[in-house]
């Protein structure tokens, strides 16, 4: 039996599509449904290329996540991966996928982390603090924002040229070289 796996994403999707790619035709490990709350995500035609079904819902449906966990039971979904997904996961879906549930951070946690860290807003405060490096981490999702178990870490250096959108770039290269391989080792494990 293949391991299942539901991707969570609000926005682009460039991560998403790295999993879509890397688990394309794979013998293990197959994703089955993109979940997001952005009905004008990209994340939604990149799925549709890729045949896997997606689902829309409002952030209404995040505060208990009851319909959500439904879905996800009855596409009997083993991991959850989040790829620029922006809301809280709520409580139940932690409880229910402890140790199941996967999210990537563009900086070197436990830096640059907490509520309103994310996306341009992680890499303006890089700049702005003037650090010579950035990263990605990769880590488990518990009931706070950026402060599950780090699975992976990697670095990048910057320069003080970079501007907030060169380190963008440089850490998303970090992210679509680890993410699928990094939970590819550990859903196999
Ligand atoms: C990624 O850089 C990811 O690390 C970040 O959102 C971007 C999504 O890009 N996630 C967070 O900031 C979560 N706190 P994508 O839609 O192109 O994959």
């Amino acid at each position: 039996m293949k391991k299942r796996i539901s991707i969570f994403a609000s926005g682009s999707g460039s991560n998403a599509e790295e999993f879509f790619k890397h688990f394309q035709n794979h013998p293990s490990v197959e994703i089955v449904s993109v979940f997001t709350n952005n009905k004008s995500a990209g994340v939604i035609e990149r799925a549709s290329r890729y045949h896997i079904p997606h689902h829309v819902y409002n952030r209404t449906f995040w505060q208990t996540g009851d319909v959500i966990l439904d879905i996800l039971a009855e596409e009997k979904v083993d991991y959850i991966v989040l790829a620029g997904f922006m809301l809280l996961i709520p409580q139940a879906l932690v409880k229910q996928y402890s140790d199941r549930i996967f999210n990537i951070h563009p900086a070197l946690l436990p830096k640059f982390g907490g509520q309103g860290m994310y996306g341009s807003n992680v890499h303006k405060a890089v700049k702005a603090a003037g650090e010579s490096e950035s990263g990605i981490t990769i880590h488990f999702v518990n009931e706070e924002y950026d402060r599950g178990t780090i699975i992976y870490q990697e670095s990048c250096a910057l320069s003080p040229e970079d501007s907030a959108e060169e380190i963008a770039a440089k850490v998303l290269k970090l992210e679509h070289k680890n993410y699928p391989k990094v939970v590819e080792q550990e859903v196999l494990k």
